[in-house]
């Protein structure tokens, strides 16, 4: 059977570079960054490496770099890390929290947590497409407003925000901006100065890095509560000890990404724009997100009257990874947040199906799966009691 993946939004395999650049710190290099010993030195030099290759990839400073345990930490750190921080300022602004309606639930949850402590937050509304406005934005902007935070990408129906436009409001309002870039590292480029970002979240594990290790970028004069008290790593933000085997493959997955940058969006936009055009000529399938503002390997299509939990089961037995919602929400039986911000039924909603592209997919792989699917399709909507034509 063929063995065909698909779900690189979800996760990606790890690149060989990577693993053998990381191999010696689980073998002969295992020293305790913190130690003055040269087994100590050897990992603190290593660290510092990875995060000069981290910083390089966004145009960051490397100390404005701090490792974390993934995206989920890094989004969490840096909303309540500055709402908290904010909290215990005498002359705070204020303590209203702009996001919106989309994010993953790593920004959500820690927004509704924040609310449940006295903060206000406003959900902004995205249109059909999952794009915010940006007048409704300037006009929710309050003198209470001390924080926006909108992903750069959505990690289910590929949409990319006016990152560029927010950082300028942001500027301009004297509110701090932060993205969970997550999906977007590596597939756009991202200049943190020329974007007027404050706060960047980063995954390893998007992007042919190890799982279980992020980084956060924090723009230098940002004042951060910390999450985890303990020996004061990560000047105080972030302690303890460095994960140095993780952090060496973060570091490695960024060079790679930034060198292969070019030629792998250039790879994933043939492949995804292939795939769109092969299965919108099945009857009664739309793309969502939008056409052209959407991540290089993203595919996210709904069927009239099919189940996306059900397809995506028969395209398992076929050996072909796909996905419906996020990873962390398709184990629930509720609607996708995201489908329904951008206007869907929930019976749409659960109609869709993601196809996330990688490095290494390949055209005869598009081909096959996009003739693959009209048939399970139209079998599925053989039995559906919505489908009566
Ligand atoms: C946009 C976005 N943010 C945050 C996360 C969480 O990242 P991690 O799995 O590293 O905690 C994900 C993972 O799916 C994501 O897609």
């Amino acid at each position: 059977m063929k063995s065909i993946y698909m779900d690189y939004a979800a996760t990606t395999p790890v690149d060989k570079e990577v693993i053998n650049e990381m191999i010696p710190y689980f073998d002969n290099k295992y020293g305790n960054a913190s130690s003055i010993h040269s087994y100590g030195r050897e990992a603190f030099d290593a660290i510092e490496i990875s995060r000069d290759q981290v910083a390089k990839l966004i145009n960051a400073n490397p100390d404005e770099i701090i490792f974390t345990s993934g995206g989920t930490e890094s989004d969490n750190l840096a909303i309540k890390g500055v709402a908290y921080k904010n909290k215990d300022k005498k002359d705070a602004k204020g303590f209203q929290i702009i996001t919106c309606a989309i994010e993953h639930p790593a920004v959500l949850e820690t927004c509704k947590h924040l609310e449940k402590n006295g903060f206000k937050v406003k959900y902004l509304p995205v249109d059909k497409y999952g794009i915010i406005n940006l007048d409704v934005l300037e006009k929710t902007i309050s003198k209470d407003t001390f924080m926006i935070s909108v992903m750069f990408a959505n990690n289910e129906i590929g949409t990319i925000e006016p990152i560029g436009e927010i950082g300028k409001i942001a500027r301009r309002n004297n509110i701090l901006f932060h993205t969970d870039a997550v999906q977007a590292v590596t597939k756009n480029l991202i200049d943190v100065n020329k974007l007027n970002i404050d706060l960047l979240s980063i995954s390893s594990h998007k992007i042919y890095g190890p799982k279980g290790i992020g980084a956060l970028f924090i723009r230098k004069g940002v004042k951060l509560h910390t999450l985890m008290h303990g020996g004061g790593h990560e000047n105080g933000l972030r302690s303890s000890t460095l994960n140095t085997s993780g952090i060496v493959g973060l570091g490695k997955a960024c060079e790679l990404g930034q060198k292969r940058m070019n030629k792998d969006v250039a790879h994933m936009k043939n492949l995804r724009d292939l795939l769109i055009k092969n299965i919108l000529t099945i009857e009664e399938c739309y793309l969502n997100g939008h056409p052209e503002k959407r991540l290089a390997n993203n595919s996210h299509f709904r069927f009239t009257a099919v189940e996306g939990e059900s397809l995506n089961l028969m395209l398992d037995e076929k050996g072909i990874a796909a996905a419906t919602g996020s990873a962390c929400s398709s184990k629930k039986l509720q609607a996708s947040h995201v489908l329904l911000a951008i206007g869907l039924k929930p019976e749409e909603a659960h109609g869709s199906l993601r196809f996330t592209l990688g490095r290494m997919n390949t055209k005869e792989e598009v081909e096959y799966v996009s003739n693959l699917l009209p048939g399970i399709v139209k079998k599925l909507r053989k039995m559906s009691p919505l489908w009566n034509r």
